[in-house]
C-alpha cells in the first residue's frame, strides 16, 4: 500500500514476563513474537517499517539484523506516546497513513489490518482504533463511548472507574493514524496517570477535544488482537496458533489423534493421509510427505520426509532428508545431515550425521554413522561404528553397494569397503576391503579343552 508507514512499538522491557530477554522475542510455536507482527505488516507492503527499540537494544538490533527496517532507539521507555514521539526524525515530514502495531500483539491477521488502512482512509479519518469485545478484559485499555455511541477516550485499566472497569470492548494497541496532525498533537500527551507514563491512547481524547475526525473498526474474531503481557498469556497465545495449525491440517487431510497434545509449528508442511500420533514435535521448515506414520514422542526439526515414511516411537530428526517408504526407528537419531534414500531402514538406537544411506539399506540396531556414504543394499549389522573422528579432524567412510558390515565392527575412517564385500563381525577395519572380498581383522580364536573341568578343582564352588 502506498503512503502506507508501519511502526511497531518493541522498546518495552516486559516487565511482568520476569525475564532477561526482551519480551518481543519470546517465542510463539518457533518464531519469535515480533516475527509474526514483521510478517503481517510486510504483506501490506508499506512504504517503511520501523520498529521502536529500547530495552535490550542490542539483542534487538542483532535479532533484526537483515531485515529491511529502520530502527528508531527510544531511551528512557517511559510510554507508548513517547516511543511513537521518536519516530518523528523519520516519518515528520511523510503524509499519508501510519499504521502503528505493538510487538507483543501477534495475532492479528493481515487481513484485518488491511480492512483497518482501508477503512481508515476511505472515512479519512485522523486515527482509527482497532477493538475487540472480549470476556476477560483485564488488563486492557477500554474504549469509552458517548451517548450517541462514537468513541470518547480510551482509559487504562488502572486508571479506570470501576463502571469503566465493566466495559468489555477494548483497545488492541493497533491504530491507523492521518500523519501530518499526529506529531503535535502528541506533543499534548501528558503523564498524568497511575504509571506516570505518556501514554498514546489518550492521544484519542485529545483528538476527540479537538473535534478531529476518529473512528473505530471492531475484529470479529478477538482471539486476533490477544496481547502477550505475561508467561501465562504467552502460553495462551501458542495454545491458539497450535490449535489453528492442527485444524488447517486436518481439513486438508492429516489424522493427528489427539491434536491437544500434537505440537506442529506454523510454517511446516504435511501432506494428506498422514497419520500422527500424540506428543509429536513438528518444527521450523519441516515438510512431510504423505501417507507418513509419525509414532508418539518424535520430533522432527527442519527436515523433508517423503511418501509412506513411517517414523516409529521417539524418534529424532534434524536438518535430514528422508526418501520415500523409509522406516525410521523406534528411538533413531538423525543428526544434521542424514540423508536416507528410498526404501531404506534405520532401526532402533541408529545415529546418523552428515550420511548418504542408500536405497534400500538397513542399519537395524545400535550404530553410528558419521561422515559416511553408504550405497544400495547394503546391510549394517548390529553396533557398527564409524570411527570418524582422530582428535583433530574428521574423516569420510565410503561403503559401496551391496557391502556387508557384520556385527560389532569399527570402521576407522578414511576407509572404503568396495561393492559386495563383506566385513567379517567384530573386525577393526582400518584399510580399505577390496570389491567382493572379506575384511577380517580380529583375534583368532582358540578353544581350550577341559579347561572348565580343570578350573573347579582348583576353585571350590559356593
Ligand atoms: C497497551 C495499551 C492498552 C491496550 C494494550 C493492548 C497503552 C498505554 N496501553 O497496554 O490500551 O489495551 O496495549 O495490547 O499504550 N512500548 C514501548 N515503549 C514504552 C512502553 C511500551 O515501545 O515506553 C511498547 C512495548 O514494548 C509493547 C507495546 O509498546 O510492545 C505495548 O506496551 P505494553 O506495556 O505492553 O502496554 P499494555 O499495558 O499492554
Ligand atoms: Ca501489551
Amino acid at each position: 500500500m502506498p503512503d502506507l508507514h508501519v511502526v511497531v512499538l518493541a522498546a518495552g522491557k516486559g516487565t511482568r514476563m520476569k525475564s532477561a530477554l526482551p519480551k518481543v522475542l519470546h517465542h510463539v510455536s518457533g518464531r519469535p513474537l515480533i516475527e509474526y507482527v514483521l510478517r503481517s505488516a510486510d504483506a501490506l507492503q508499506p512504504s517503511s517499517t520501523t520498529v521502536v527499540i529500547g530495552h535490550a537494544a542490542q539483542h534487538m538490533r542483532e535479532a533484526l539484523a537483515g531485515r529491511d527496517v529502520s530502527l528508531v532507539l527510544q531511551e528512557p521507555q517511559i510510554g507508548t506516546a513517547h516511543a511513537v514521539v521518536q519516530t518523528e526524525q523519520l516519518l515528520g515530514r511523510k503524509t499519508g497513513t501510519l499504521l502503528l502495531l505493538s510487538g507483543d500483539v501477534p495475532l492479528l491477521r493481515r487481513h484485518t489490518l488491511r480492512q483497518l488502512v482501508s477503512a481508515h482512509d476511505e472515512a479519512g479519518a485522523a486515527a482509527t482504533v482497532l477493538t475487540a469485545t472480549v470476556e476477560r478484559p483485564y488488563g486492557y485499555g477500554r474504549i469509552v463511548r458517548t451517548r450517541t455511541g462514537e468513541i470518547a477516550r480510551i482509559v487504562e485499566e488502572r486508571d479506570a472507574s470501576p463502571a469503566e472497569r465493566a466495559i468489555r470492548e477494548i483497545n488492541s494497541g493497533v491504530y491507523a493514524f492521518d500523519l501530518p496532525p499526529l506529531w503535535e498533537a502528541l506533543k499534548s500527551v501528558a503523564a498524568e496517570n497511575a504509571q506516570g507514563e505518556y501514554y498514546l491512547p489518550d492521544l484519542i481524547g485529545i483528538y476527540r477535544r479537538r473535534k478531529l475526525p476518529v473512528m473505530t473498526v471492531m475484529v470479529t474474531d478477538p482471539r486476533e488482537i490477544r496481547g502477550i503481557n505475561s508467561r501465562t498469556e504467552l502460553a495462551e497465545v501458542s495454545a491458539i496458533v497450535r490449535q489453528q495449525k492442527n485444524e488447517e491440517l486436518m481439513a486438508a487431510g492429516v489424522t493427528l489423534v489427539d491434536p491437544a497434545t500434537t505440537y506442529i509449528e506454523p510454517d511446516v508442511v504435511v501432506g494428506p493421509d498422514t497419520v500422527i500420533h500424540p506428543n509429536v514435535y513438528l518444527e521450523g521448515s519441516t515438510v512431510i510427505g504423505s501417507a507418513c506414520e509419525i509414532h508418539a514422542g518424535s520430533r522432527i526439526v527442519d527436515s523433508t520426509i517423503g511418501d509412506r515414511v513411517t517414523i516409529n516411537n521417539y524418534t529424532i530428526v534434524r536438518s535430514s532428508v528422508v526418501g520415500p517408504g523409509v522406516e525410521l526407528g523406534p528411538f533413531a537419531h538423525l543428526r544434521p545431515g542424514a540423508d536416507v534414500r528410498a526404501g531404506a531402514h534405520i532401526g532402533n538406537f541408529v545415529e546418523l550425521k552428515k550420511t548418504v544411506f542408500g536405497e534400500g539399506s538397513k542399519a537395524s540396531h545400535l550404530s553410528y554413522l558419521g561422515d559416511a556414504t553408504v550405497g544400495a543394499g547394503v546391510n549394517v549389522g548390529a553396533g557398527t561404528i564409524t570411527c570418524n573422528y582422530d582428535g583433530v579432524t574428521k574423516h569420510p567412510t565410503i561403503i559401496e553397494d551391496g557391502a556387508f558390515i557384520g556385527s560389532d565392527s569399527q570402521l576407522v575412517a578414511p576407509v572404503r569397503v568396495g561393492k559386495n564385500a563383506y566385513v567379517a563381525a567384530g573386525s577393526s577395519i582400518v584399510e580399505d576391503v577390496p570389491p567382493g572380498a572379506l575384511g577380517i581383522a580380529r583375534g583368532r580364536q582358540s578353544n581350550i579343552t577341559d579347561w572348565v573341568a580343570r578350573k573347579r578343582k582348583s576353585t571350590p564352588v559356593g
